[in-house]
């Protein structure tokens, strides 16, 4: 008897409450249903687009990464070894084509007869390590061999016989198994 009295009463306290709450889930679902398919549309487009954005820029990325790695190896292990002439016009002729702060001029016999009568040895060892107003290898950054050549290229101009120093092999043989091992 108390619990049909229960219900009842429960219930007629109760019918308001469905009522609010059915107006409240009303609300909810009108305002939150739009909101929630914009915000899964949203999330949606932006996983499209930036799974699209990402794979693309990862691709790009790796073949850079490829390139870059292959040109650096390229540039280390086959890099042809610069001829006396080559090094004498990158970085030497600044000073030694006009014989600028009292560098001797190429072809002047003259000035290079004195420095060629100290020996290769000798204008090497200048040449790499500077001399007075010449800095170390004329300021540039070779082989010790190129900047040799470098050397016996204007010496050679000037009257000098010296022999062009050769690209030492053993150099360039650890260089190349180290990237065919790669
Ligand atoms: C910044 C200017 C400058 C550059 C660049 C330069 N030289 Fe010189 N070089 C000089 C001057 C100055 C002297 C004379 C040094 C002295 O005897 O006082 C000289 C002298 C020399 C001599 C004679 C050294 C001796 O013992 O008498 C050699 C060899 C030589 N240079 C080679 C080179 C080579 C090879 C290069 C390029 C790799 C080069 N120089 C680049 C300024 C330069």
């Amino acid at each position: 008897m108390s619990d049909p009295h229960h219900t009842a009463d429960h219930d007629t306290h109760a019918a308001p409450a469905p009522s609010a709450f059915k107006k409240i889930a009303n609300i909810v679902v009108l305002l939150g249903l739009p909101l929630l398919v914009v915000g899964s549309l949203v999330s949606y487009y932006k996983a499209q687009s930036g799974g699209h954005v990402v794979s693309d820029m990862s691709e790009e990325a790796v073949t850079g990464r490829i390139q870059k790695v292959g040109m650096l190896q390229l540039g280390e292990s086959t890099r042809e070894p610069k001829t006396g002439e080559e090094v004498y016009k990158a970085q030497c002729t600044t000073c030694h084509a006009a014989g600028l702060v009292g560098a001797p001029k190429f072809g002047d016999a003259a000035a290079w007869a004195p420095r060629i009568a100290t020996g290769y040895a000798a204008l090497l060892n200048s040449a790499l390590k500077g001399k007075n107003n010449m800095a170390a290898q004329g300021g540039g950054a070779f082989a010790d061999f190129e900047v040799g050549r470098g050397v016996v290229y204007m010496a050679n101009a000037a009257g000098a016989k010296f022999e062009e120093p050769k690209a030492p092999e053993t150099a360039a043989a650890p260089a190349a198994a180290a990237s065919e091992a790669k």
